[in-house]
């Protein structure tokens, strides 16, 4: 039984392997309607409980969407409706009563020291669908739509714009390391990586740079990547945190720094006007639909893996 917690946890080769079924499942679904099964059902006759504990559209969809494509079906949970968090039933019994229920279940969390309680007790595999700490599915999905688009992501360059500490630059961090591609992070003094994140990756031969400007970071770059300046449950003073990331806004002027065909990439909910211009979010180099639906591909594979 394997969870996929954080990208750092697996192999490159695993890594690697997710991403190809995904794109050889995408491939053999021409012409399918969204929720028409595969042919080979993996998931047949089984569930996958999903609990939330923050808001999520593409989250929680993409992996009903996916659940139904692999043949099986989902139960979807809020921490409101569930003893789960209360206080008044442990994670650890949570764990062993949903064990019962379903053959998989995601979790999205503000506490990844939860998503670890809830793992290590768990008899059925658990995947992380956003924890403070990191949002490994995302990242899947941005490595098979930036593969799609440029070919393999081994040896190119991709900058990160804006906050260069929350969950989803500390995943792409890991997974420079993991699929070798080189990485320039520009933001400010405040908001640098995750120390032991970045040592963990300088550690395991991770090419990356950090830039105060963010025109250094984002020049000949493959792709110009970025995030919500504020994220969910982070406990700043917001219009202070907007302040300081101002500079690092992916507009115009910035992406006709990077490689002409560089494309624009963003897990979304997006800020618009704030870490990047309606412009860029509109434009041609935009691939930030193709990175929502590739959710529901590279979370197949990420369940399939799970179950093997
Ligand atoms: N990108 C992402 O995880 O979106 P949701 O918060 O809508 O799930
Ligand atoms: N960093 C963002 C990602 C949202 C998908 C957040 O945690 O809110």
């Amino acid at each position: 039984m394997k969870n996929f917690l954080n990208i750092s946890d697996l192999s490159a080769q695993e890594l690697k392997e997710i991403i190809e079924e995904a794109k050889s499942r995408k491939l053999k679904r021409k012409g399918f309607n969204k929720s028409e099964p595969d042919k080979d059902k993996p998931f047949s006759g089984m569930s996958m409980i999903m609990m939330f504990e923050k808001p999520s559209t593409r989250t929680r969809i993409s992996f009903d969407i996916a659940a139904k494509q692999l043949g099986g079906s989902t139960i979807i949970l809020n921490q409101d409706g569930i003893h789960y968090g209360k206080g008044d039933e442990s994670i650890k019994d949570t764990a062993k009563v949903l064990s019962q229920y379903a053959d998989m279940i995601m979790i999205r969390t503000a506490s990844h020291k939860n998503l670890d309680e809830f793992a290590k007790h768990s008899d059925i595999p658990v995947i992380n669908g956003l924890s403070e700490l990191s949002h490994p599915c995302q990242i899947m999905s941005d490595i098979l739509t930036f593969e799609e688009n440029k070919g393999s992501i081994k040896g190119k360059t991709i900058a990160w714009l804006g906050d260069g500490n929350n969950n989803m630059s500390n995943s792409f961090i890991e997974a420079s390391a993991k699929f070798n591609f080189k990485l320039n992070i520009g933001c400010p003094d405040q908001y640098k990586p995750n120390k032991s994140i970045l040592a963990w990756a300088k550690k395991n031969k991770a090419d990356i740079s950090i830039h105060k400007n963010p025109a250094d970071a984002v020049k000949n770059v493959d792709c110009i990547m970025t995030d919500k300046w504020v994220s969910m449950n982070d406990k700043v003073d917001k219009n202070k945190k907007k302040k300081l990331l101002k500079s690092y806004q992916v507009n115009k002027k910035i992406m006709k720094l990077a490689k002409s065909d560089a494309i624009f990439m963003h897990c979304l909910p997006v800020g618009r006007g704030e870490e990047a211009t309606d412009e860029v979010v509109d434009g041609k180099q935009s691939v930030v639909w193709q990175q929502a639906e590739n959710r529901v591909h590279a979370q197949k594979s990420i369940m399939n893996w799970c179950l093997k």
